[in-house]
């Protein structure tokens, strides 16, 4: 039979995908159109309110061009955080499993109008057979599930719950599958990973991030380690030390600011300030150099954010100089406390991101085109149009360069010869 997955969201949803995928590969093969599929998965994200508002259009679109008598079935975030009320809503679905439930997947599909949503659902011990991962040259892997910091903004802790570690056996016993199948990348998962090993579900020595990072380390085969996301408060010193002078350990972080106001950030609920998270990403710019690339998520318009607010925020932006920013006008989401706080006008929002992101991409145009001429280690793991092979810098820029599948799997110097703001062109150096 023909497994269809459509996955929105994170890369926690990809993962999950992958555990889905693994769990059902004795009944189902993968295919690339829903119409084919004997069972269709969609495996959704609440984040934010638009993806949840064009789901029922979603799936009622999905349920006209499906083969009579195929499954559809509603997994991840929404499905946690409305669940019940989907099969209400659209009776044609099979079955609900919500984020924390994935390693139900089998009963779920077995079972008419399965409803399974618990945010307790334990699942830190569980072995996941982890025989997908949609890219073979690399692979993800949870290290805890749920969030305690229940950010004022955010939905994750009611659709994730709370956080719990997975303890480090399974991790690294997993890491060396990943070695053993010659992938040499590795990225850990977590909502906060760098306050690893703060709650187990069972007794455990005591271990905390930088501890995990440096286990892994010692993994022959794992040549590259990246993680997200880490949270700028557990940024302690420790932290700093390992990732920067760990070789693996890939010189790309994902610090998210949310808002530049210390304000705003206690509003939000962040735990640090300001100057915190800038006394952070100095310290991190000083002691991994120019090849340091920073990333951070930015969410503007939060309410009561004041134009001074939005301006702190624009000003960490001007010295951090970031590598990359994925940002979005805030979005109230049911039971959260921010939803009911004073809203501000959408045209404010509006103008705020496009001012955001288009001094942003100056600043990141000015960085792209630094880095002609510059040799970066790449690692090859896909093919693009045109006769090129593609990867990531060890910094994580996508890099591309002539060549085809014998560079697939490679780990090599290339020497930037071009830049635009998504892709770096170069040669073999
Ligand atoms: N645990 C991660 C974030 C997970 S959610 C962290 O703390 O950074 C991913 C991103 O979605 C967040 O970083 C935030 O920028 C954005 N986000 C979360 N809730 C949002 C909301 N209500 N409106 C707009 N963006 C939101
Ligand atoms: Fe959401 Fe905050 Fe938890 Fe990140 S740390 S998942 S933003 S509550
Ligand atoms: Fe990820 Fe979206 Fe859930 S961002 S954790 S899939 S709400």
């Amino acid at each position: 039979m023909k497994l269809f997955v459509r996955t929105l969201g994170c890369a926690m949803n990809v993962k999950d995908s992958e555990h889905f995928i693994s769990q059902l590969k004795d009944d189902y093969e993968l295919c690339d159109s829903p119409n084919d599929a004997d069972l269709v998965l969609i495996n959704t994200c609440s984040v934010r309110e638009k993806p949840v508002q064009k789901l029922f259009s979603e799936l009622g679109a999905l349920h006209r061009d499906m083969k009579s008598g195929a499954k559809l079935g509603v997994c991840g975030c929404t499905a946690s955080h409305l669940g019940e009320a989907i099969i209400k809503r659209a009776p044609y679905v099979s079955f609900v499993l919500g984020a924390r439930n994935v390693s139900l997947i089998r009963e779920a599909v077995a079972t008419p109008r399965f409803v399974r949503t618990s945010i307790e659902n334990d699942e830190t011990n569980f072995e996941f057979e982890n025989s997908y991962s949609s890219n073979p040259y690399k692979s993800y892997i949870n290290i805890m599930v749920g969030c305690d910091k229940k950010c004022t903004y955010c939905i994750v802790p009611h659709t994730r719950g709370d956080e719990l570690s997975v303890p480090k056996s399974i991790i690294l016993a997993e890491a060396r599958k990943v070695a053993e199948s010659g992938a040499k990348e590795i990225c850990l998962l977590g909502q906060n990973v760098n306050n690893y090993g703060k709650r187990f579900s069972s007794e455990q020595e005591k271990i905390d991030f930088s501890d995990l990072l440096c286990e892994l380390c010692e993994i022959k085969g794992i040549e590259r380690i990246r993680f997200t996301s880490p949270h700028p408060l557990h940024m302690d010193d420790k932290f700093l030390e390992v990732f920067s002078t760990q070789p693996k350990i890939c010189k790309s972080i994902h610090m998210p600011l949310q808002s530049g106001s210390t304000a705003i950030l206690k509003a939000m609920k962040r735990g640090y300030t300001k100057e915190w998270f800038l006394n952070r990403a100095s310290r991190l710019r000083e002691l991994c150099g120019d090849k340091l690339s920073i990333s951070t998520d930015i969410i503007v318009a939060f309410p009561g954010e004041s134009d001074a607010d939005f301006k702190d925020t624009m000003d960490v932006i001007e010295k951090v100089r970031f590598e990359q920013i994925f940002s979005f006008k805030y979005s109230p989401r049911p039971l959260t406390p921010a939803a009911n706080m004073e809203q501000i006008e959408p045209k404010i929002a509006s103008e705020r991101l496009s001012h955001l992101q288009s001094r942003h991409n100056e600043i990141l145009d000015d960085i792209t085109n630094s880095k002609v001429g510059e040799v970066m280690s790449v690692y090859f793991d896909e093919l693009r149009a045109g006769g090129k092979a593609a990867g990531r810098s060890d910094n994580n820029f996508a890099v591309a360069v002539k060549g085809s599948e014998e560079l697939l799997g490679k780990v090599c110097d290339v020497r930037i010869t071009s830049a635009q703001r998504m892709l770096l062109s170069g040669e073999l150096a």
